[in-house]
C-alpha cells in the first residue's frame, strides 16, 4: 500500500485548509463505509467464542441511551451523534425493558469476557430517574456474574440534570466517574445550542461530584460560533479552578445537516488558523496548570497519589489506544468494546493473524427498529464492517495516533512489518514540514502535526478507503471463515 510523494503532497495541499469532519472518536473506517451485514450476528458471535478459546478478551462495556431533551435548533445545533427526543419516563421504562432483553440475548456470548470498564453514554443517560441506575447496573452484574469494584464506571450527561438526588443514586449504583457535556461555560455562547444550561449549574454539579467522591470530567468545545480566545481561556481557567479531574477539549466538528453547518452559523465560526492557535494556547495553559495531555483532545490532572491518578484517568477510552495486550514482548490478546443498547458499537479486533477475521458494528440508530428487532428475537444490529488484516493495522494506527505518538517498535512486534518503510513518503513529507519527530522507538506528532492528526489518519487510510469505496458489497459468507481451535 504505497502512497507516492506526489499523492501525499496533493492530499495535504487539498485538505490543509478544509474543515475536517472526523474529529470526534474517529476510528477506521468511518461508519460512512459500514453496510448491513448479511450474516446473522449470532454466527459472528459464535466465531468470536472460537477466538476466545485461544485468549481471554478484556472488555470495555458501553451501554447506550437514545434520549435527549428537545432543543431549538435540534440536536443542540452541533451534535452529530444519533439520538431520539425524550418523551417522558414511560418511554424510558419501555426502553429499559428492551435493554434487559438484549442483555439476556448476549449472555451466552459475552458472559465469559473479563470486564475492565463501563461507560454509560448517549444521548443523555442522566435523564433517567434515580432508581434506574441501580436497575441497569443489575443487568451488567447479571451478565458478567458480578461487577469488579475497582474498575472505572462512567456515566455521561448534561450538567443541568446532575441534581444531588441523582448523583447520589448514580454513586450508590456503583458508578465512580461522571462525564459532563458542558461545551461552553459562557451563558451567552451556550445559547447557540438551544440548551437551557447555565454556568452555575455546571459548578454546582461539580461540587456535588466532589461531595460524593465521583471522578469528574468536562467536555468543552473550541471553535464554537463567536467564541474568542479569551472566552476559551476563561472556560478552561474556570474548569481548572473548580477542581475537575479530567477535561476533553474537542475542536468543533462541523458536518452534516447540523445547524452549525448552515451558512449562517458557519459565518460565525473562528477560522482554521484561529482554531490551530486555540489548540496551541489551550495546550500551553493546561500544561502550565499541571495537566497532562493524553490524546489530541484529552487532558488529565497530574496526580501525586493513587486516588487522584484514578480520578484523572479515562480507561474506557485510553485502554483502546493500544488494543493489543503484550507480555514480555509477546502478543497476548486484544481488548474489545462490547456495546449494548441503542446505537451502541461493538468493536471486536478478534485476532492479529492474517487469516482470521475482526469486525465492528453498530446497533440500530432508530429506536423503533431497535425494539422491532428485539421483538423478533434478532440482534438489533444496523450496519457494520468486516476487517481484513490491513484494516486491523489501520484501526490500530488510528488508535495510536490519538495519543500523538506511534510506537513503530510495537508495530514491528505486533504486525511484523516496518512502519517507517510502509508509509515512507508520508513520514518524509511530515518530517519536511516538521509535523513529526522520529526516535528509535516512536513517531511523535509535534506542533501543527498534532492538530492535523484527523487529516493524517485520513491520509494513511486513503488508499484502502478508495478500495473500500470502489469495492463491490462483500457478503460476509464470501470471506473465508477460519474458526479458531483450542490450543
Ligand atoms: C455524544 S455527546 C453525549 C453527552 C451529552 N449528551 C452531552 O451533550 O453532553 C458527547 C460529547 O461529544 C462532543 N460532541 C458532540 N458533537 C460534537 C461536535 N459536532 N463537535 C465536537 N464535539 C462534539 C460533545 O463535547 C459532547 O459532550
Ligand atoms: S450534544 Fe448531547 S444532549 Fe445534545 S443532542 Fe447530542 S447527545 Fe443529545
Amino acid at each position: 500500500m504505497a502512497h507516492s510523494k506526489e499523492y501525499v503532497q496533493n492530499f495535504i495541499a487539498r485538505e490543509e485548509f478544509r474543515r475536517q469532519s472526523n474529529k470526534v472518536l474517529h476510528g477506521h473506517p468511518s461508519p460512512m463505509h459500514w453496510k448491513p451485514l448479511d450474516e446473522p450476528i449470532d454466527f459472528l458471535l459464535n466465531e468470536r467464542l472460537g477466538y476466545q478459546m485461544r485468549s481471554e478478551f478484556d472488555v470495555n462495556l458501553y451501554v447506550g441511551t437514545p434520549f435527549c431533551i428537545k432543543t431549538k435548533p435540534a440536536r443542540c445545533g452541533f451534535c452529530l451523534f444519533p439520538s431520539e427526543d425524550y418523551e417522558g419516563n414511560n418511554g424510558v421504562e419501555r426502553y429499559i425493558a428492551y435493554l434487559k432483553k438484549e442483555f439476556e440475548m448476549v449472555k451466552p456470548f459475552y458472559g465469559n469476557d473479563k470486564l475492565t470498564s463501563i461507560y454509560f453514554g448517549g444521548g443523555t443517560p442522566n435523564l433517567y430517574h434515580p432508581e434506574h441506575y441501580g436497575q441497569i447496573m443489575g443487568f451488567i452484574d447479571e451478565l458478567y456474574g458480578g461487577v469488579p469494584d475497582d474498575i472505572e464506571k462512567t456515566l455521561e450527561g448534561i450538567p443541568q440534570l446532575f441534581s444531588e438526588p441523582k448523583l447520589r443514586a448514580i454513586s450508590e449504583a456503583g458508578f465512580n466517574r461522571v462525564s459532563m457535556g458542558v461545551q461552553q461555560l459562557n451563558d451567552d455562547l451556550i445559547k447557540y445550542s438551544g440548551r437551557r444550561q447555565t454556568r452555575k449549574q455546571v459548578f454546582d454539579a461539580i461540587d456535588i461530584c466532589h461531595k460524593y467522591n465521583l471522578a469528574n470530567s468536562l467536555d468543552l468545545i473550541y471553535g464554537w460560533p463567536e467564541q474568542t480566545m479569551d472566552n476559551m481561556l476563561d472556560d478552561l481557567k474556570d474548569a481548572v479552578s473548580a477542581g475537575v479531574n479530567h477535561l476533553t477539549h474537542y475542536e468543533l466538528n462541523v458536518a452534516g445537516r447540523s445547524d452549525f453547518a448552515s451558512p449562517k452559523k458557519r459565518a460565525l465560526l473562528p477560522t482554521i488558523e484561529t482554531n490551530i492557535e486555540m489548540y496551541r494556547v489551550a495546550g500551553d495553559y493546561l500544561r502550565s496548570e499541571g495537566f497532562e495531555q493524553v490524546t489530541v483532545y484529552d487532558w488529565s490532572r497530574k496526580a501525586t497519589n493513587e486516588e487522584d491518578a484514578r480520578k484523572g484517568s479515562y480507561d474506557y477510552e485510553h485502554s483502546m489506544h493500544d488494543f493489543v495486550a503484550q507480555k514480555d514482548g509477546a502478543v497476548q490478546n486484544t481488548r474489545q468494546v462490547c456495546g449494548i443498547g441503542y446505537a451502541a458499537v461493538n468493536f471486536h479486533p478478534n485476532s492479529l493473524n492474517e487469516e482470521d477475521r475482526s469486525w465492528i458494528y453498530m446497533n440500530q440508530t432508530s429506536l423503533k427498529k431497535y425494539c422491532e428487532d428485539l421483538d423478533n428475537g434478532k440482534f438489533p444490529v444496523g450496519r457494520g464492517f468486516m476487517y481484513n488484516h490491513q484494516d486491523v493495522k489501520l484501526a490500530w494506527l488510528f488508535q495510536s495516533m490519538q495519543t500523538m505518538a506511534i510506537s513503530h517498535e510495537n508495530y514491528q512486534k505486533v504486525f511484523q512489518e516496518n512502519l517507517l518503510d510502509e508509509f515512507h513518503e508520508i513520514w518524509s513529507e511530515l518530517l519536511r514540514r516538521r509535523w513529526i519527530h522520529i526516535t528509535d522507538s516512536h513517531i511523535q506528532f509535534i506542533d501543527k502535526g498534532q492538530y492535523y492528526i484527523p487529516m493524517l489518519q485520513s491520509l494513511i487510510a486513503s488508499i484502502r478507503l478508495e478500495e473500500i469505496r470502489g469495492g463491490a458489497k462483500q457478503r460476509v459468507s464470501e470471506i473465508p471463515v477460519v474458526l479458531a481451535t483450542a490450543e
